[in-house]
């Protein structure tokens, strides 16, 4: 069956997040809220996912890296030592005339404005993007505090707490997963550049001889982790910052690329801060915060290197990137081939005629034997074709149906999402089967 050569665009893929329950816009019933997007059922499915996967490949399956969840607001003490209330800035220019405002960076301002026509631009300001608020009852600049943009300063300042904690031995990461906030002039792209975000990020501690080794090992585990999950190696690209253009605490920084449908934009970032952070911290808290090696009885402060990647960039890469059209029969058949790790949906059983009491109590009892672990559903109207269509869309890797036959020796069919094809099987062991298909390797059907 021929694929369709049109490649996905960002309009088709934004309808179908919005159909299955994938992605709301914030606030929809008021006219959204810019920025800012709400997860429907399979996008929250796909999200746990996602992060479950990392969690279990960074932390659960090495003994040299630890989680932390630590709190979304700090003490600004951090932010003012971390370099942020100085340099997380973007450059903002106005538009005299409609009083649009635009990252500087991001237009050309040799032309008229892009909004109103007019040429009359504002003096290029710096914007601190990080969400100001107030901790307790009076609005004063005491009791001002912020947002965290990063999700990572908090791990250099529970480093030595950490360390202790868990007994760990350099080289050895903490991992975390949690929201992150940033006021960004422009926002777009769908769930590409948000205000409210939620990101991954590793901070591998190394002695600062051991850092560009493991720069270039954690670069390679990290793409490899994106194919792994379904991401064509081709659609992937490396771009290393060039010296004066890195972010104020960066001696080294790669971005992983993704061929998106409107350009090649950042996916994730791998960062060598050097000493920066810890440094930083140690000088403004007074706390020593250096490694101290019982063995050689030396003071190491550690460089770190660091992957970050944010939650909702990485779903909307798995999303493009499982979204197929393909003809058959009936016109278009939509598949969403994820990684079936990643899918929302695991399994659907669908009796084949609902009106069957007995064939409904057997469709009853698989469906039972299957919820617990695992998103499962239940679809019994319409034609069964319709109904495989309807969990192809949402990229459920296996269907089960119950039909007369089950009634006469307790086996159902289970079909295949990718290859469409279909095998009987008891319904009796039918939980062990399909977590056993969910474990095997997972190849990309192109
Ligand atoms: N701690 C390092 C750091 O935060 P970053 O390059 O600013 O580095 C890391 O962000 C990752 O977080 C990006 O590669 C991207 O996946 C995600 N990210 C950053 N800003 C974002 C935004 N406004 N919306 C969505 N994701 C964002």
């Amino acid at each position: 069956m021929a694929t369709l050569p049109a490649p996905v665009t960002m309009d088709k893929l934004v309808s179908l997040c919005k159909r299955r329950g994938f992605v709301f816009q914030s606030s929809e019933i008021y006219g959204g809220f810019n920025g800012v997007w709400d997860h429907g059922p399979l996008g929250a499915e796909l999200r746990n996912n996602i992060k479950r996967a990392w969690w279990e490949d960074y932390v659960y399956k090495r003994t040299d890296i630890v989680g932390l969840d630590s709190a979304i607001l700090a003490n600004p003490a951090v932010w003012r030592a971390s370099g942020h209330l100085e340099n997380f800035t973007d450059p903002l220019v106005e538009c005299r005339n409609c009083h649009n405002r635009f990252r500087a960076d991001q237009i050309d301002l040799t032309r008229n404005c892009t909004v109103c026509g007019k040429f009359d631009w504002t003096d290029i300001k710096q914007f601190n993007t990080m969400f100001k608020t107030f901790v307790g009852p009076v609005e004063e600049d005491a009791s001002v505090a912020y947002l965290r943009p990063e999700t990572c300063q908090a791990i250099f300042v529970n480093f030595r707490l950490v360390q202790g904690a868990m007994r760990k031995k350099l080289p050895f990461g903490i991992a975390q997963i949690g929201k992150a906030f940033r006021n960004e002039i422009t926002t777009g792209n769908f769930i590409f550049r948000l205000r409210e975000l939620e990101q991954m990020e590793l901070e591998y501690f190394v002695r600062p001889d051991q850092a560009d080794a493991a720069f270039e090992e954690l670069l390679g585990i990290n793409v490899e982790w994106l194919v792994n999950h379904g991401v064509r190696r081709s659609k992937l690209d490396l771009y290393e910052h060039p010296d004066g253009a890195r972010a104020h605490y960066s001696r080294r920084t790669v971005d992983i690329m993704y061929d998106f449908p409107f350009g090649k934009s950042e996916l994730q970032g791998v960062a060598n801060r050097g000493d920066f952070d810890l440094t930083q911290h140690a000088k403004a808290s007074g706390r020593d915060l250096d490694y101290f090696d019982d063995e050689t009885k030396e003071k190491v402060t550690p460089y770190v290197i660091e992957p970050s990647i944010g939650v909702d960039r990485a779903s909307l890469v798995f999303m493009l990137e499982a979204y197929y059209e393909e003809a058959d029969k009936e016109g278009v058949r939509t598949v969403m081939r994820f990684h079936p790790r990643l899918a929302p949906v695991k399994a659907a059983v669908l009796p084949l005629v609902k009106k069957d009491p007995a064939l409904v109590a057997l469709s009853h009892e698989v469906f039972a034997s299957l919820r617990g672990d695992m998103l499962v559903l239940y679809d019994e109207s319409g034609a069964v074709g319709r109904r495989y269509r309807r969990q192809d869309e949402i990229g459920t890797p296996f269907c089960i149906t119950v039909d007369s036959q089950t009634l006469e020796d307790r086996t159902v069919t289970i079909r295949e999402r990718d290859t469409m094809e279909q095998v009987r099987f008891s319904m009796d062991g039918i939980r062990d089967e399909i977590e056993r298909r969910l474990r095997l390797p997972w190849l990309r059907p192109d």
